[in-house]
């Protein structure tokens, strides 16, 4: 949520942090800025609207230099406008900040700021923290009576952030120390990239892509100097940190759009080799089970666990639901999926034999690293599944599994889901066999998991199939996605994604459920997306298929290939492999993934930028 670039070396800064803000433009696309230092003044150029806008605007109005910072928002305090975009001057023009997160305390401190006479340009809680180092700079000055130093600057970003409430990753430039930009976190994430006499910084690393390899993960509390010649990182509390490097494993390839005409459409086809990642290496053919290289944690430790508790939000909080249905059923261990943002206030009972897992393809999401932090201030063990590597949640875990499904880009999440499914179908497999699952058990379900790449290109030949559906339904503005035991889920992910993108109202619901209330909305105006492949309840799946025609409701099924039964009763019907019962989300969830997609195409909706959504919400 919000992204944040920021350089200190030899280059056009302006031309690397707008490339970089259009690379980090998922996280955030109300408003776009930049602040360069341009002889001895700062220079801001900030826009509402996407980054392309500010692009075209500094093309008209250049602005040289090497040094500089960049934003791009997804506004929490004031509207979309000029004045509140990023980045903020503080004084009179002494400072330029950009910043992530949300400042809790800011009326408080802006109300003070004002009485010294500090004049307010903008109604974001960032301004409050620009003044605030503006401030703390004067008055030093005015004590040593000397001009601003590196030391000052610091202690006055040092002084401020001690009084802000909330969290932040920010990036500050100083008029008066023209080469040095100063950077801080806490809960919201930023990388450096270290190149030879330069420094790059982010809020993940997808704009340092191409320009370095080596790169250092900011920690909470921690306060970077960069300069061309050096970086200093501190902690606040515990003083001077050695940095350490790691490498960055993604090549530009990975974020290039390649022939497609959008990220979601690409991620979407990404999917039978992204579950091919997930697999590799974790299958163990002769043991019957999977293997993981970072759990950190011992079997027998694992043993001993009687519960588990998967915390997710949005989407993975989806493939958690899955997680769950497997995990009772192969490993017969009572697995509960938690919203993070209500555990992270609740206290639920959880025993000492508790294990967490938080579920998460950025790693960055707030409310889901406020939860695990709080299972693990109680002693949980904590574990990850996450996409990207590196990030807070993965670092902050006691071990995990990554998705290895490469940067996704599409706000709507589609090939991490498929990806989080997969990587818990091996978890209850792991687990299982250490417990009831037999041998023979264990090598079907590799044997199936196999075979679910292809299977899953099978499914994605649906493709055309969906258009057609789509361009029928597209004008139909409430929609209802009903499906029964694993195809639960994958009714609510259908749901979200058609929110999420078309702006068209849906709910998912599991499909006996649905004659208890849903079944109200249903009519010629509201379509039901059933996802009916074969298994042991299907007929019930179909009789609440059947109720839906009677009150003239439409029905779009997606069923398994060549299933007659179904495609006589829907009014529509797409069709995916056969396959075992448990990995059913995996196929069903791609052409309700394409549905999505293609309404939303239809009716004009940026698909990869929807509105008022950000790919990763670093705020609760
Ligand atoms: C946002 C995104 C969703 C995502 C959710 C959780 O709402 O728009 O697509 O599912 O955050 O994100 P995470 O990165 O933790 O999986």
């Amino acid at each position: 949520m919000c992204g944040i670039v920021g350089y200190v070396g030899f280059r056009d800064v302006s031309d690397f942090l707008l490339e970089g803000l259009h690379r980090l433009e998922y996280r955030g696309y109300d408003s776009a800025g930049i602040a360069v230092m341009s002889g001895d003044e700062i220079v801001v150029r900030k826009r509402a609207g996407r980054v392309g806008e500010l692009s075209q605007f500094v093309k008209d109005n250049p602005v040289k230099g090497k040094i500089g910072i960049g934003h791009t928002r997804w506004a929490t305090h004031g509207a979309t406008t000029d004045e509140n975009s990023h980045p903020h001057y503080g004084g009179n023009g002494e400072v330029a900040i950009v910043h992530n997160g949300v400042i809790e305390n800011y009326d408080s401190l802006r109300r003070k700021l004002q009485q010294l006479g500090y004049v307010f340009k903008s109604q974001t809680d960032t301004e409050v923290i620009a003044h605030m180092i503006a401030h703390h700079l004067a008055e030093q000055m005015k004590l040593e009576e000397s001009e601003p130093s590196v030391e000052s600057c610091l202690r006055a970003v040092n002084l401020t952030i001690d009084r802000l409430k909330g969290t932040f990753g920010l990036c500050v430039l100083f008029r008066d120390c023209p080469d040095t930009v100063i950077a801080a976190r806490s809960g919201s994430p930023l990388v450096i990239g270290v190149g030879k006499d330069e420094y790059f910084l982010a809020s993940d690393a997808s704009p340092l892509i191409g320009y370095t390899k080596d790169v250092v993960y900011l920690a909470d509390n921690e306060v970077v100097v960069l300069q061309p010649t050096g970086m200093k990182i501190a902690h606040r509390t515990t003083g001077s940190v050695r940095p350490s490097i790691q490498t960055l494993d993604q090549v530009s390839a990975d974020i290039d759009l390649g022939d497609y005409p959008h990220y979601m459409l690409k991620e979407i086809f990404e999917q039978p080799t992204t579950i091919e990642n997930a697999l590799r290496g974790r299958l163990d053919e002769e043991e019957a089970t999977a293997v993981f290289g970072g759990l950190n944690i011992t079997a027998q430790q694992l043993r001993t666990i009687d519960r588990v508790v998967l915390t997710a939000c949005g989407t993975s909080w989806h493939a958690g639901l899955v997680g769950e249905y497997l995990l009772e059923e192969f490993a017969r261990i009572p697995t509960e999926v938690e919203y993070a943002s209500e555990l992270r206030y609740r206290n639920p009972p959880m025993g000492d034999r508790t294990l967490v897992f938080s579920i998460t393809q950025s790693g960055e999401t707030a409310d889901t690293l406020a939860a695990m932090r709080e299972c693990k201030r109680k002693g949980h063990p904590t574990l990850s599944i996450c996409n990207v590597v590196g990030s807070t949640i993965a670092r902050e875990a006691d071990g995990g599994i990554y998705l290895h499904a490469g940067p996704e880009i599409g706000v709507a999440s589609t090939k991490a889901f498929t990806s989080q499914v997969t990587v818990l179908t091996l978890l209850a497999l792991f687990l299982g066999r250490m417990r009831h699952l037999s041998y023979p058990a264990g090598k079907r379900i590799i044997k199936q998991l196999k075979a679910m790449p292809e299977k899953i290109e099978e499914a994605l030949k649906c493709h055309d199939r969906i258009q057609e559906i789509a361009a029928k339904y597209c004008g139909f503005d409430n929609f209802l996605y009903l499906g029964r035991l694993y195809n639960f889920p994958v009714a609510l992910e259908g749901a979200l994604k058609l929110k999420e993108i078309s702006y068209v109202h849906a709910e998912g619901y599991p499909a006996a459920e649905m004659k208890h209330g849903p079944i109200a909305l249903v009519d010629e105006k509201t379509p039901s997306f059933f996802i009916v492949p074969r298994g042991g309840i299907q007929p019930k799946v179909i009789s609440n298929m059947e109720e839906v025609k009677a009150r003239k409701g439409a029905v779009i099924a997606v069923a398994c290939e060549g299933d007659e039964e179904v495609a006589r009763i829907a009014d529509d019907v797409v069709f995916v492999p056969d396959v075992e019962e448990y990995l059913q989300p995996l196929v069903c969830a791609i052409p309700l993934q394409l549905f999505s997609y293609h309404v939303a195409l239809m009716r004009g909706c940026n698909v990869d930028r929807p509105r008022n959504l950000a790919k990763s919400v670093t705020v609760e």
